[in-house]
């Protein structure tokens, strides 16, 4: 409150140093998005050294990549009791905690069950950071630079999933896989590091009847009193509205669609196939005819730069053409793209190994990539966080991080299975159908929210209104 006072006037000196606040906060989140991503990333390059180092077999394999998964879905899970009781500031140190220990473990893990052990405490690490750093943001940012904020936390995802094929490009010429996982704890302190110095959030200290402090922290982000006044207002009387999820869930009809659409929606970002494609590309490129293990880690280093470039698009159209362009253009392009991969994998089985098929095969991987980050990837989390009524959003958005997390495990845990039982080219044409399924829910059941209120979405959904026609004005 003092120092409130005391910047009064000073307004040039002020802007600045609400600015540099927003950036080190923005920093500091964007830390957290990044080791999410570096933990996606790290594997598929690692996976088949750590394969050859511990003679695992297919079972194994799948486990190795979908214990993090496992961990995610029970940190998601249990974040919003932990950020409720602890504040989102310490949570995310925990997370940061975990992180380390993390990355730590699995480099030094002298067997099989070390590694697993400590690629489920990476998950529940990450599982914290997609809950908490999101919420954090949008409850630091000003309403003018919310969205920007979140997006660029989300390409922060993208980013971090390239670097991590950077460094397993690098590390993969000694074979190198602890390194590969071990490196990961440079960020990973950096980030319990900058958190040390993040303010904790406004909204929450107010919900603790901390408004003293709260005020506090406005002020250092505002560039003038009358602003902070304004948003400590405004949380106030958003407070007033009681987060009543489960209860909420039970007793009303309306509450329980925008959840099951929160689980649809983030089902189907998963069940497009796309992680099996960062998991599991060396094998990909392998089927495809590059034999070296430098090909196809080069080969990957060029997916998860089309994976950043391809978000670009997104920030760019998403607010223009609006959501469900976006999603339909998307799994039509995913649909396309696995059914031709899956054609050039199964003609490559069958003998044809001319070099076309192989280019073939890796364009149709960068179409799948850039058909999945130009719209279901950053569109189903803007869409999960604008569909939840106010007074069950915590609530809804934990169900449908969490649902997040466990399809994403089952899509690694059974990938080598299908692809025992049915071949690489049928497990990709399973992937083409269930897009083919996702363009025909997105015209019956997906709202277009492009530019309308969040309060209107509640209101036509409150009153009954079919779940695609939400979004209409
Ligand atoms: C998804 C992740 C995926 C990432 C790829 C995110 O939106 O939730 O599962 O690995 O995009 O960029």
């Amino acid at each position: 409150m003092e120092e409130c006072l005391q910047t009064n006037g000073l307004s040039e000196e002020r802007v600045k140093k609400a600015k540099r606040m927003k950036i080190f906060i923005s920093f500091a989140a964007g830390m957290a998005g990044l080791l999410f991503g570096l933990d996606i990333g790290v594997i598929s390059g690692a996976l088949p050294f750590i394969t050859t180092h511990f003679e695992l077999t297919s079972r194994l394999q799948e486990w190795v990549v979908s214990t993090m998964m496992l961990g995610a879905a029970l940190g998601a899970i249990s974040t919003g009791w932990i950020s409720f009781k602890l504040g989102r500031k310490k949570s995310l140190m925990a997370g940061a905690a975990l992180f380390v220990i993390g990355s730590i473990g699995s480099a030094m893990a002298p067997n099989v069950a070390c590694l697993l052990i400590s690629r489920v405490m990476l998950g529940f690490a990450v599982g914290i950071a997609s809950y908490v750093a999101p919420l954090y943001l949008s409850e630091m940012a000003e309403k003018e630079d919310r969205g920007k904020l979140i997006s660029m936390y989300q390409m922060m995802v993208t980013i971090g999933i390239l670097a991590a094929f950077v460094s397993d490009t690098i590390f993969s010429y000694g074979g190198h896989w602890r390194l590969m996982l071990g490196v990961i704890s440079v960020p990973a302190l950096l980030l319990m590091f900058s958190v040390f110095g993040l303010p904790d959030s406004p909204r929450w200290l107010a919900s603790k009847g901390k408004f003293a402090k709260a005020k506090e922290v406005l002020c250092s982000l505002s560039s003038s009193d009358e602003k902070a006044e304004a948003e400590l207002s405004e949380i106030n009387e958003s407070l007033l509205v009681k987060q009543e999820g489960w209860g909420l869930f039970k007793a009303n009809k309306n509450v329980r669609r925008a959840v099951y659409l929160g689980m649809l929606l983030q089902a189907m970002q998963q069940f497009t196939g796309m992680n099996v494609i960062l998991y599991y590309a060396p094998q990909i490129f392998k089927h495809a005819g590059f034999a070296n293990t430098e090909q196809q880690m080069i080969a990957t280093v060029i997916c998860g730069l089309t994976n950043t470039l391809a978000t670009l698009i997104a920030m760019k159209t998403v607010d223009k053409q609006g959501r469900k362009p976006i999603l339909k253009i998307g799994f039509a392009g995913i649909a396309a793209g696995t059914f031709l991969l899956g054609a050039c994998l199964y003609m490559i089985g069958a003998g044809y190994s001319a070099m076309w098929i192989s280019v073939v095969a890796v364009l149709m991987t960068l179409l799948t990539i850039t058909s999945f980050a130009m719209s279901a990837g950053p569109v189903v989390w803007i869409l999960c966080s604008e569909i939840q009524p106010l007074k069950s959003r915590d609530f809804g958005v934990a169900c449908s991080t969490t649902t997040n997390w466990i399809v994403n495990m089952i899509i690694g845990a059974t990938f080598l299975t299908l692809i025992n039982a049915f071949g690489i080219a049928v497990t990709f044409w399973i992937y083409t159908a269930l897009n083919l399924l996702f363009i025909v829910l997105t015209f019956l059941l997906i709202p277009e929210t492009k530019g309308i209120s969040l309060e209107k979405i509640e209101k036509n959904l409150m009153d009954g209104k079919r779940l695609r026609d939400i979004g209409v004005n």
